[in-house]
């Protein structure tokens, strides 16, 4: 799927652009360093560091789950973007740990923050899901039908790693990123995306779970990988990856009609510090222009983009209308590039005590949840007593002309 600039006839004359206007991050603190990982498989931190560029991850504490981490974020992002929960049409949450195959993940945000007029699911792209979803809520604002969407990328790797798998677990870790977009009619924001796909590398990367091929709960999935238990190939995925990123970032630019030396920054999946320097290589640019923080949080797959994002911003490596790319690659196999001109526009006056006003939205929405929950249950128990009535009464009446007989 491609999607450019100059793509969206009907608004050609009064376009609408979306702008990311928003941003949040939310870690654990429970860190993982790689000496701590040494005393559970068998590997060093030399070997980790110098393959892959990772020194420490972060771990999602007993309380911390991808929903608390994705919420954190979102409220971040939401105090960034000066908007209300209320004022929010579309939640997204790209992950590949939700916390169940459904309800949504976005579902549970969207009650936690109170956004009561959104509509919210979750997106599987694996580590490609964020540039997915801002692309998707990107279109959506394009296209007119709404003014404004949250999109999260929550992640709890370790809940799904093989812990015994020295290939996978020395590589993940947990975090939570998020973004606010705006309509806006001040040229920028999304200018382009593309998005890929090739199933052919579905058994290269993922997580097996119950799904709809399992007539029953099998001990491993039918390739003889541990079930809930994240497997990869590693060294196939590093050649994909190397060699996607140059093509889609190449193809995304191309389609916002700009060339690599219009590019500020990129901010791609944190996956390996090598595979960034070869696709520099290979794009004939300077590995700075990537923003890294592999080193500190390790592979965090949907939730990678939108954290190094914000690092960026606090690290004031992003300036009003500079171009940036994202670009994410992972199971699927996927991957996808978007092209943004940053900057913020200007929106009508900033209202006063709007941060009072979300932290009474996040109150108010815990009461309306009790309050909805117990009402659903005082209408289930009232409706189980009434037949019963009803049949008790069918029964005497019953007897009664058995007696008269
Ligand atoms: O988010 C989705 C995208 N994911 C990625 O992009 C990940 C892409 N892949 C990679 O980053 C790399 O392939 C890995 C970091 C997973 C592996 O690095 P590699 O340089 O490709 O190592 P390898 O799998 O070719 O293994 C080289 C050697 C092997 O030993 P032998 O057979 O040469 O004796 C492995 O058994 O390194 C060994 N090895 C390790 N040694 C110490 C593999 N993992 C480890 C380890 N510690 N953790």
């Amino acid at each position: 799927m491609v999607t450019r600039k100059n793509d969206i006839p009907p608004f050609q004359e009064n376009a609408i652009y979306a702008h990311i206007v928003g941003w949040g991050m939310s870690v654990p603190e429970q860190v993982l360093t790689n000496h701590d990982l040494a005393a559970i498989v068998e590997t060093s931190d030399e070997w980790i560091q110098a393959r892959t560029g990772i020194k420490e991850r972060r771990i999602a504490g007993e309380n911390e789950s991808t929903a608390t981490l994705g919420l954190k974020a979102a409220q971040k992002a939401l105090e960034v973007a000066e908007l209300l929960p209320i004022e929010l049409d579309l939640i997204i949450v790209a992950t590949s740990t939700p916390e169940n195959i459904f309800p949504s993940t976005a579902s549970l945000i969207q009650d936690w923050l109170g956004a009561v007029r959104a509509g919210a699911f979750d997106l599987s792209a694996a580590c490609s899901g964020f540039v997915y979803a801002v692309n998707m809520a990107a279109q959506s604002i394009r296209s007119g039908s709404i003014q404004s969407a949250l999109v999260i990328g929550s992640e709890t790797m370790s809940r799904v790693m093989d812990w015994q798998d020295r290939g996978t677990c020395i590589l993940f870790g947990d975090g939570a990123g998020a973004v606010v977009l705006r309509a806006s009619d001040v040229e920028g924001g999304v200018l382009s995306s593309v998005l890929r796909s090739d199933g052919s590398g579905w058994d290269l990367l993922g997580i097996p779970t119950v799904g709809s091929m399992d007539v029953h709960i099998p001990e491993a999935s039918p390739n003889g990988h541990k079930m809930h238990k994240m497997h990869m190939n590693g060294g196939e995925v590093f050649k994909f990856a190397t060699r996607v990123i140059t093509e889609s970032v190449t193809q995304a630019l191309d389609l916002a009609g700009l060339e690599m030396s219009d590019v500020a920054l990129i901010v791609p999946h944190q996956a390996n510090a090598r595979i960034l320097h070869s696709a520099a290589r290979s794009l004939k640019v300077e590995a700075d222009i990537f923003m890294s923080n592999v080193d500190r949080y390790g592979n965090t797959s949907a939730a990678s983009i939108p954290i190094a994002l914000c690092e960026a911003i606090q690290q004031g490596r992003i300036q009003q209308d500079d171009n940036i790319v994202f670009v994410g690659f992972g199971g699927g196999l996927t991957w996808a590039s978007m092209v943004v001109k940053w900057g913020t526009p200007e929106y009508a006056a900033r209202r006063a005590l709007y941060q009072q006003r979300r932290e009474f939205s996040y109150f108010l929405a815990r009461w309306r949840r009790r309050a909805l929950q117990w009402s659903r249950r005082i209408t289930e128990t009232v409706s189980r007593i009434r037949p019963e009535r009803g049949r008790m009464r069918r029964l005497r009446r019953k007897i009664d002309q058995s007696n008269l007989r």
